[in-house]
């Protein structure tokens, strides 16, 4: 790899098996710079080009320049999507398919997990990393920084207040709650930035980092930019003023960070072209997991198309048929294979991987080469609440109809309908046990009367999503062939999963007074 390394630059070949390695990864294509942008708590009605009433021109324009991916899958919340992306593999594999790390949990992806930035790195590639790490961070090990990230400047729990970048825990086997710093560049604590709000923070580092980076023109480059997280509903003022027409004070607040993360989109595109990075570059947005305000379709934390239809698109001089849209199937982890394979790298050293190398899908119009996708299997799933992660709170809360398993008929499959899973198998959805949160939401800007119960649930339901994407039509009963052979799927992958790991809080994560969230172990 070392070699390969060398060979960017091709008048650096002086050897045979340099000259060899550069002509098999060939020559003809450069290993492209990587600028992958994560917005967490981004939905579907929330970007321009799906009409939203929040503007996001800069990524209107560089997607309408790029190729929109309209049939893209995340996951529900944040570490899950993460923990997919960096290894390329379904939940059920890695012993991580329930919920997320909380920051007391001493357990984070499995260190003989092969991350993406590592194979990046093995290609021959700079890494850097800004804003959220989720993946844990019990122990050093864990970090960034010792997962194939060159630079980390971020913050390692799921979230922080935007402007002190505290993160406040309950830690309940001491009975309390603890206040403290998270914030770091590189594996230090980073105190110096109070009061700086974070998207303008990690926008201004991640351009910081392209301006360095263009005097290095042939080393290529992998940036990961973590944006926006509307859990902490925080923005500076000058973001809300256009927005004065939205009555919701919740929606405001959010399209106002909408709007400080477009501005950051378009900082980074500038900062690209300023140094002529961009004529090399592969730009991919996407969701990270859904917002709360998804609506129709139903919400964030849930396996109904609104806690996993993201907002996906790829913007590069280097797609063969820009400015289209792609109704192909693709999946959250299909990026690891996809841009190793465009940096000329192997995964030959990773476990079996359950993403597809789409790029000839994205570039030039091919098929999906993914036929199948597991959204999750979670024996203990537990809704976090009845509809509690609304973002409106102005909604009723109102109870979801309980569901109960009172049937036998699909036992054949051997699947244990019970539990809370979902399959898509090319237009045909099935869902099992309870898949959390059971209402339509009306769009953000829509009538908030219109929130409408789904009625009883089935143990086993089947949706045709190309034509049902609201998932109104529950169709189990008239294709039971379609439900057997779903339901051997997902028994099959049942038998695959890893126990799950899910320990209990460890008291010693408390940093103490005036400490900073870390690792402890
Ligand atoms: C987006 O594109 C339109 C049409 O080309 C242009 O008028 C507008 O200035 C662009 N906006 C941004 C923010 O680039
Ligand atoms: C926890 O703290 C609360 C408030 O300080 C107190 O009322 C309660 O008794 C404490 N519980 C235990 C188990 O110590
Ligand atoms: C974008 O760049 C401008 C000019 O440098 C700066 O004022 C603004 O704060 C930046 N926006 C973000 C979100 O970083
Ligand atoms: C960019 O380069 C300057 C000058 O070498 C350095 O001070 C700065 O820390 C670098 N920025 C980043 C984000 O690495
Ligand atoms: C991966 O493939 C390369 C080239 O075939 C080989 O040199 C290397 O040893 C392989 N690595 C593993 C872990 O199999
Ligand atoms: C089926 O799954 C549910 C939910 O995970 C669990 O409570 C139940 O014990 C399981 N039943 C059997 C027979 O394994
Ligand atoms: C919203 O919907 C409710 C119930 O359908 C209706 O009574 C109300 O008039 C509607 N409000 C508006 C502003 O349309
Ligand atoms: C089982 O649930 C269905 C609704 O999903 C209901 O129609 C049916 O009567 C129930 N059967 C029994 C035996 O409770």
């Amino acid at each position: 790899m070392a070699i390969r390394e060398q060979c960017s630059a091709p008048l650096v070949c002086f050897t045979i098996s340099c000259i060899l390695s550069a002509i098999t990864a060939g020559l003809a294509a450069p290993q492209p710079h990587v600028v992958f942008i994560l917005a967490d708590d981004y939905g579907w009605h929330d970007i321009g080009y799906h009409g939203s009433e929040i503007k996001t021109p800069h990524l209107d324009n560089l997607s309408a320049k790029g190729v929109r991916l309209e049939n893209y899958y995340v996951q529900p919340i944040c570490t899950p999507s993460r923990n997919q992306l960096m290894t390329g593999r379904y939940q059920i594999h890695t012993g991580m398919q329930h919920e997320i790390i909380w920051p007391c949990q001493p357990y984070c992806v499995p260190l003989d997990e092969t991350l993406l930035p590592q194979l990046m790195k093995e290609a021959g590639y700079s890494t850097h990393m800004v804003g959220k790490w989720h993946l844990g961070m019990y122990k050093k090990g864990c970090l960034p920084t010792r997962r194939g990230f060159d630079t980390y400047f971020g913050y390692l729990t799921g979230s922080e207040d935007y402007f002190t970048h505290y993160r406040c825990v309950p830690i309940h086997t001491l009975n309390q709650t603890r206040c403290a710093l998270d914030l770091r560049e590189g594996e230090e604590v980073a105190t110096a930035y109070k009061g700086a709000y974070s998207t303008e923070l990690f926008s201004e580092r991640a351009v910081n980092l392209i301006q360095n980076h263009s005097s290095n023109k042939n080393n290529p480059y992998l940036l990961f930019l973590y944006n926006l997280n509307p859990l902490t509903l925080q923005v500076p003022q000058r973001y809300l003023t256009p927005y004065s027409f939205i009555k919701d004070h919740n929606r405001q607040v959010y399209a106002g960070m909408v709007s400080a993360m477009d501005e950051a989109v378009g900082n980074i595109t500038l900062a690209l072209h300023q140094t002529g990075l961009w004529e090399n570059t592969v730009l991919i947005f996407s969701t990270g997991m859904i917002t709360k305000t998804i609506g129709p379709y139903g919400r964030k934390a849930t396996l109904w198309e609104g806690g996993v239809r993201g907002v996906g698109f790829v913007a590069s001089p280097l797609l063969n048929r820009p400015g289209i849209v792609s109704r192909e199937l693709i999946h959250i982890s299909d990026w690891l294979p996809t841009l190793v394979a465009l940096a000329g790298g192997r995964t030959n050293s990773t476990k079996p991987l359950d993403g597809f190398n789409v790029w000839n899908t994205i570039s030039k119009g091919h098929a999906s080469p993914r036929l199948e996708l597991l959204h999750n299997i979670d024996p203990l799933f537990k809704d976090l609440g009845p509809c509690k992660f609304m973002l409106y709170h102005s909604y009723p809360i109102l109870h979801g109809s309980l569901y109960a398993n009172n049937g036998t008929s699909w036992a054949d499959s051997g699947f244990n309908v019970s539990i809370h899973a979902a399959i898509r198998s090319s237009n045909w959805k099935l869902l099992t046990g309870y898949p959390g949160c059971d209402f339509w939401f009306p769009k953000p800007t829509g009538n908030k009367s219109n929130i409408l119960e789904m009625g009883p649930l089935k143990p086993v339901m089947l949706f045709d999503i190309e034509k049902d994407p609201e998932e109104r039509n529950e169709l189990s009963a008239k294709f039971p062939a379609v439900v057997d052979n779903l339901l051997s799927r997902l028994y099959a992958y049942q038998k695959q999963a890893l126990p799950i790991t899910f320990p209990d809080e460890d008291p010693k994560c408390d940093p103490g007074p005036g400490g900073a969230w870390g690792p402890w172990a």
